[in-house]
């Protein structure tokens, strides 16, 4: 099984692989990418404390804001396709300036990022191609957005227009819940990145995520995940990074993703086209499925954390093929990402207050781990001086599983998690619910 064997070598080289980034996205990635026989070394900068427990992986100290020496250990390492993760760097034009320096690169330009990085822009490209997305307003003080909040008949949501990590958007339950959201953007909570507000119609149903591999002309599709953003479970409770994914969703039924595709996918990148972006990296398609239709909630320039590591063990040793073929602009469009055959689910285990305030140093201890088809890739830990592992932050470990079904699946992932501990560690019993036949939430 694996991408189908359209996917052919031109015998470029491909044994030094850089990732930038120290989620667990990354590492799941790295997981991924060193199935080649090709691939001598992956990289990563800055990666995490687990990031050296994958095999042909090693961490590189450098900040990536030294430009210079960046460029330099490039060359000293001879990497032959820099992965770039996060949005930041993407936001800030690294691909750009890697690309003026000859790298080949999976990420895109600052014109693409553009479709993470401002809310508006992204919903003003929505509406000029015609793509099915919530009605919005744009708007530039907090006198504009009271007047629109007052007269509006309809729920709302409130966004900072920039990036935010990932807090940025409120759900207010009433007039004054909103009027108050858009005060506090307004007055810096998100430093400039809430200069502009955008006011959206509130929508309804049930979320996906969607992802598009592009090489500037052609895309390929990986499988689809949905994602549990609420903290808590039966999703209540504050919105996350995520708190765990499965993958494939059923939800999106092949006719259902062919509508995707024509209604949302294929405007998304002939509009790219038009406005003359070439756009070589992941499109991360946040999807609202509503009662009259699929919707986009959010563009994001980025693969989605934790919805990767669910589907990076789904890929066969082919997948860096395809990340290079982007890089270069040479998908041939018929690459069929004819993934395994297993599904994929993910639990994270967070520190104790995520996503608000949490304590960070503790000592993870891990016992005995079924490994069959199972991954633990490092979110945010840290070694001590004498090797111990650490917590290090909100996201702490992702556990994830593939068998033939979910409900293996999370029972091999939730008889996992109880093999790990550390002060204060929690998460959701319930991810997955929607495809756990032997589910039960209780009541
Ligand atoms: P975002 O950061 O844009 O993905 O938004 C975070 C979450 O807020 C989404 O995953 C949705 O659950 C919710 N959300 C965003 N926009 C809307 C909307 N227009 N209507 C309802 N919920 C939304
Ligand atoms: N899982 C949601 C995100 O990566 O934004």
């Amino acid at each position: 099984m694996g991408i189908n064997s359209s996917i052919s070598r031109d015998f470029i080289r491909l044994e030094n692989i850089l990732i930038i980034g120290n989620g667990g996205r990354e590492n799941s990635l790295a997981w991924a990418i060193q199935k080649n026989a090709l691939v001598k070394k992956v990289y990563l900068i800055p990666g995490n404390a687990g990031s050296e427990r994958i095999n042909k992986c090693e961490r590189i100290k450098i900040d990536i804001n030294n430009k210079n020496e960046l460029v330099e250990k490039l060359d000293f390492y001879k990497i032959d396709l820099v992965v770039i993760g996060p949005e930041i760097p993407l936001a800030n034009g690294l691909a750009d300036f890697l690309r003026e320096k000859h790298f080949k690169v999976f990420g895109p330009n600052k014109d693409g990022a553009r479709l993470e990085f401002s809310k508006s822009w992204a919903k003003e490209f929505m509406q000029d191609a015609n793509i099915p997305t919530a009605n919005f307003w744009k708007v530039n003080s907090l006198g504009e957005a009271k007047k629109i909040i007052n007269s509006s008949t309809i729920p709302l949501v409130v966004k900072a227009d920039g990036l935010a990590s990932g807090k940025g958007v409120f759900i207010p339950n009433s007039k004054e819940e909103c009027c108050k959201a858009a005060e506090a953007i307004f007055n810096g909570r998100f430093g400039n990145s809430g200069n502009v507000v955008v006011l959206e119609e509130k929508i309804q149903g049930p979320e996906v995520s969607v992802f598009a591999l592009c090489d500037g002309k052609r895309y390929t599709l990986l499988p689809t995940a949905q994602d549990h953003k609420r903290l808590n479970e039966k999703d209540k409770g504050p919105n996350t990074g995520g708190m765990g994914a499965y993958s494939p969703a059923p939800l999106l039924t092949e006719d259902y993703l062919d509508r995707i595709i024509k209604e949302i996918i294929e405007p998304t990148i002939n509009e790219l086209n038009k406005r003359n972006i070439n756009y070589r990296g992941v499109i991360y398609f946040g999807l609202m499925i509503t009662k009259s239709g699929p919707k986009v909630i959010e563009y994001n320039c980025r693969f989605g954390d934790p919805e990767c590591q669910t589907i990076m063990p789904l890929m066969d040793q082919n997948f860096v093929f395809l990340l290079e073929k982007c890089s270069m602009g040479s998908l041939t469009g018929d690459e069929k990402m004819n993934a395994s055959d297993k599904v994929s689910g993910c639990v994270i285990a967070t520190s104790k207050g995520y996503p608000y305030k949490y304590e960070t140093g503790y000592q993870i201890k891990i016992g005995k781990i079924d490994s069959k088809d199972c991954q633990i890739f490092d979110s945010g830990t840290s070694l001590s001086e004498s090797g111990k592992l650490l917590t290090a932050g909100g996201r702490v470990l992702s556990i994830v599983c593939q068998d033939k079904d979910f409900d293996t699946v999370f029972e091999k992932a939730y008889k996992n998690l109880k093999e790990i501990h550390f002060e204060g560690i929690y998460y959701r019993n319930d991810i997955g619910h929607q495809v756990r036949k032997n589910f039960t939430t209780g009541n």
